[in-house]
């Protein structure tokens, strides 16, 4: 196959370079630069990587103008119909669809590891209870390092899957962890004969005074979501994760810095924003206002839930969720709940707005979620908790897949200098 390139010239020397041209097996070609700066003297800029490719990976494609996502080349509305979240996950650390008895012992591994190191409960003593859930994950998940030393050795593929393994499964007991925390409610211990989701769902709504029996409608719209938010390639958090995983920090860490990352409003702390927004909109008539608002360059309110780095379609995640929707508010809510009428108004009202158009602004996965978490029971606060369990999944896979690369280096971005010129100290006395 002939080897492709594009020619770059410098106008003001003449000087040309040939650049390799990267293809995969879907999505744009890529220019390596990997060279440019030691053979043709400059750098790229791409503050917030707009069209800057970090890594190559098989795991997750995006297709943002036509609105597709695909797992290892599944699409993601047919995973979200007929797969299983724990099944998601098998796919995306081991590359295929499990065969049942591989099914079986995966979600049984899983299971072996709910448990969390007694000692790590007194970690939460040092949170007030007011501590967002979301700084206590940072603060608990960081700490697994310090317990688990027969997983952190990142050259051993043994100890890189079983560190996988006790990610994956200690999420939602940490998570379960920080929410009972914050009520003043005791622990409650993970149940090995409850599904991934049933389990989170016991370990957070459980008493130690009170039965409590997992809905199956629940349970099933819990895995479904996960499914949905399990990866999404090189996100903020994702990134965040491959970056600090390339210098060889250990995968518990690597995993905090993910949950650090994602907890900003502008990505995985969305889904707790467009609640909070949707609580100030209040109702249907104010919505004009708002709109008006988030187009207003001098303000900086920003329509939380639309709008997308990749996506300038419909996020295929936000689709599926709102059609969730009536099914869960039927069940748990009220069909007509006005925080979902509110947003699909709101949503009505936008993609008819030339502004939206325009830019091509859509709803994404954050927009409609918390319709349904909310509807479940899970506190507005917890709703990027819950983001953070889902794509933990999505992390470690990506991390292992860096690991993995034969010549895997560290990540280290340059830069365009805008500061001072050289200049000599100035003596206190002479200022
Ligand atoms: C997630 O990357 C991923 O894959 C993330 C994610 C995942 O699964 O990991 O999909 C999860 O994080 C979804 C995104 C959740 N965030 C939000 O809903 C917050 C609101 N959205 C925006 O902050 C914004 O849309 C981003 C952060 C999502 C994307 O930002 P970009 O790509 O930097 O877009 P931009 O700021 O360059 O916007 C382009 C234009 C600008 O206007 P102009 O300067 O061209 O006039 O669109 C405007 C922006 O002002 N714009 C918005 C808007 N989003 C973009 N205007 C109003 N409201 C918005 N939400």
């Amino acid at each position: 196959m002939t080897r492709k390139t594009v020619t770059i010239t410098d106008n003001a020397t003449g000087k040309s370079m040939e650049l390799e041209v990267h293809e995969g097996t879907l999505g744009p070609p890529a220019l390596d630069i990997s060279n440019l700066y030691r053979d043709f003297g400059y750098l790229t800029y791409d503050p917030g990587f707009q069209s800057t490719a970090s890594c190559s990976s098989g795991i997750t494609f995006i297709d943002g103008d036509e609105g597709v996502l695909l797992y290892h080349g599944y699409p993601i509305e047919q995973l979200a119909a007929k797969s299983s979240f724990l099944e998601v996950a098998f796919l995306l650390l081991y590359s295929r669809l499990p065969r049942q008895q591989e099914l079986e012992a995966f979600a049984a591994k899983i299971s072996k590891h709910t448990m969390i190191k007694e000692s790590l409960r007194g970690f939460y003593k040092g949170f007030y209870h007011d501590a967002h859930p979301m700084a206590s994950m940072v603060g608990v998940v960081g700490s697994l390092s310090a317990f688990y030393h027969d997983s952190t050795d990142i050259h051993d593929p043994a100890h890189r899957e079983l560190a996988a393994l006790r990610m994956i499964a200690k999420m939602p007991t940490i998570a379960a962890g920080c929410y009972k925390y914050s009520l003043g409610e005791p622990f409650i211990y993970p149940r090995n004969d409850l599904s991934y989701c049933g389990n989170l769902l016991h370990m957070m709504f459980s008493l130690p005074s009170a039965e409590y029996q997992v809905d199956p409608v629940a349970e099933k719209a819990l895995d479904m979501i996960f499914i949905l938010h399990a990866d999404h390639e090189q996100n903020a958090s994702t990134a965040t994760v491959r970056l600090a995983g390339s210098s060889g920090a250990n995968p518990f860490a690597c995993i905090s810095s993910g949950i650090t990352a994602l907890w900003g409003p502008a990505h995985g702390g969305a889904n707790e924003a467009v609640l909070l927004m949707l609580d100030e909109i209040g109702e249907v008539k104010n919505i004009p206002r708002y709109i008006d608002k988030a187009k207003d360059k001098n303000d900086p309110f920003r329509l939380m839930g639309f709008g997308h780095r990749v996506y300038k379609n419909y996020d295929p995640r936000a689709a599926i969720i709102r059609d969730m929707c009536y099914q869960v508010l039927e069940k748990f809510g009220d069909a007509d709940d006005p925080m979902f009428e509110l947003a699909m108004r709101l949503e009505e009202i936008a993609l008819q707005d030339e502004y939206f158009i325009e830019r091509k602004l859509y709803p994404n996965v954050d927009f409609y979620s918390g319709i349904i978490y909310k509807a479940l029971g899970i506190p507005v606060n917890m709703f990027t908790v819950m983001f953070a369990i889902a794509r933990t999944v999505g992390w470690v896979a990506q991390w292992m897949e860096m690991i993995a690369e034969p010549n895997q280096r560290i990540g280290r971005p340059r830069q365009v200098y805008i500061g001072e010129k050289r200049r000599d100290y100035v003596p206190l006395e002479e200022r």
